[in-house]
């Protein structure tokens, strides 16, 4: 059986680790320190490997010679590599990303966001491979308010969905802003209609830019947008007209904060890419 493998040197974080995956069902898994990266017992450990989780905070990491190390050991041709990092930068996200690594957790993270990235970072593997012994059991935990601020990271390079996600970043920090000073209440039905709008209007601007470009990722991309809108939707139905909690506030603001950096970073990102691509091809084509 395949095993989940954490790289982890802070010992509270990987017993908590350790206790949230025997918690939801989750077995098989070591855990090894940074510097046991490139001994014999981590090449070892790698060959089963499904799926590997690096905090990137770890004393003298070199994330490069671990990747590195982890798919010239892996017996899984795209074994996912999740990074864990306190450092909201979105220059070392991208260096992970760029590495090769293909998801990410920013610190301060909750154990229901943590058991649902290995849950699903898992089940793109073959399910008979890992141990999930009963559903993965959520638990909700309050923890500070996050912030996320337009950065040129984010820019895909087609103005109309920059645009776009920068209106859906400031409408964020909009919310976190009035959370902050204690009005974040009175606004969330009116960050919730705003999503319900932004998902029909923004995702329908993506998805035809990606008809008319004739992208190869269009399904997926397709899949990810209308399981948003579901959760939108679920957001806006369990609401109903009572005043919004201050869990609401921070179920939203974590989910939203976690989606829109990994939806952009890691999905939308890639159509900029194809468009260069598409355009290099294009200009080569026409130079021959
Ligand atoms: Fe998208
Ligand atoms: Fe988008």
């Amino acid at each position: 059986m395949g095993r989940l493998v954490i790289i982890e040197d802070v010992e509270v974080l990987k017993l908590r680790l350790e206790k949230a995956l025997e918690d939801n069902g989750i077995i098989g898994f070591d855990t090894i320190c940074n510097h046991q990266v490139r001994t014999l017992r981590s090449n070892i450990v790698f060959k089963e490997a499904l799926l590997v989780i690096i905090d990137l905070d770890n004393q003298d990491l070199d994330l490069k010679v671990a990747v590195e190390t982890i798919r010239e050991h892996s017996f899984q041709n795209n074994i996912p590599i999740m990074v864990l990092s306190g450092n909201s930068d979105l220059t070392t996200l991208n260096r992970a990303i760029a590495l090769g690594c293909t998801d990410f957790i920013l610190k301060p993270f909750s154990n229901e966001t943590f058991i649902r990235k290995v849950v699903l970072n898992l089940s793109k593997m073959d399910p008979s491979q890992i141990k999930i012994g009963k559903e993965a059991r959520v638990q909700h935990e309050e923890e500070g308010i996050h912030m996320l601020k337009w950065n040129t990271a984010f820019e895909i390079g087609v103005q109309s969905i920059d645009d776009d996600h920068k209106k859906i970043i400031e409408h964020f920090e909009k919310l976190y802003l009035l959370m902050k000073s204690g009005q974040g209440h009175a606004y969330y039905p009116e960050f919730l209609a705003f999503l319900e709008d932004y998902v029909d209007t923004h995702f329908e601007r993506e998805e035809a830019l990606q008809r008319e470009i004739e992208y190869d990722g269009y399904d997926e991309h397709l899949h990810l947008h209308n399981e948003f809108k579901l959760k939108i939707k679920e957001l806006i139905s369990a609401h109903g007209t009572e005043e919004a909690t201050n869990n609401d506030l921070i179920r939203i603001n974590l989910f939203i904060k976690d989606w829109l950096i990994h939806h952009i970073l890691l999905t939308d990102n890639k159509i900029g890419l194809f468009i260069s691509a598409k355009k290099r091809s294009h200009q080569a084509a026409s130079t021959d």
